[in-house]
């Protein structure tokens, strides 16, 4: 039911909205803050995943998966080489700091790993936990992309959106696996 009540933008004496979020002391002020401060959150993501997909091919037992995730930790080790390039070229040191989105991925696929036997259904897991992964990366790597293009640092961006192929790439790879592979040998394990 409607009251008027709801219709009243509740302010505090500062003026700011009610609900709305106080800033950190370094919040940041500008785009090329934002543009810097999502480089060190995947920065660490990155590099959490260099330990993470080893982790994951010791559990898969597709031949399949365990060769694209073992390939998709080399093209990550060379995204982590080129995110230090981005870094140079925006001025700054390479700096990782948590993200607390790719920890809890990362979490959600070691639960995966604890709640299935070794075999086609922990794959299918294992599958259904890197595609989250790609899909956050993708996302980061489309944001941060564009704003290096709107901070007019095109190497930046260029750099960035050969890792986002990549990513893009990883995933596409995962579906194949999923599809001809594993997913109809895990339905057929129930
Ligand atoms: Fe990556
Ligand atoms: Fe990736």
């Amino acid at each position: 039911m409607k009251t008027t009540d709801s219709k009243k933008e509740t302010t505090s004496k500062t003026g700011v909205k009610a609900g709305v979020t106080k800033p950190k002391s370094d919040a940041a002020s500008g785009l090329t803050e934002l543009f810097e401060d999502g480089l060190k959150d995947i920065y660490w993501a990155e590099k959490a995943l260099t330990k993470a997909l080893p982790k994951m091919a010791i559990n898969a037992t597709s031949k399949e998966l365990v060769e694209a995730l073992n390939k998709h930790l080399t093209e990550t080790e060379g995204q982590i080489s080129r995110l230090e390039q981005v870094f140079e070229l925006a001025g700054q040191k390479a700096t990782a700091k948590k993200c607390d989105a790719m920890a809890g991925l990362i979490e959600e696929g070691d639960g995966i790993l604890e709640e299935t036997e070794i075999g086609v259904v922990r794959d299918a897991g294992i599958i259904a936990a890197c595609q989250k992964i790609e899909h956050y990366e993708i996302a980061t790597y489309g944001t941060l992309r564009q704003f290096a293009e709107t901070l007019g640092m095109s190497e930046a961006a260029s750099l960035l959106e050969q890792t986002l192929e990549e990513e893009k790439g990883a995933d596409v790879a995962l579906t194949i696996v999923a599809v001809n592979a594993v997913n109809l040998e895990a339905a057929e394990a129930d």
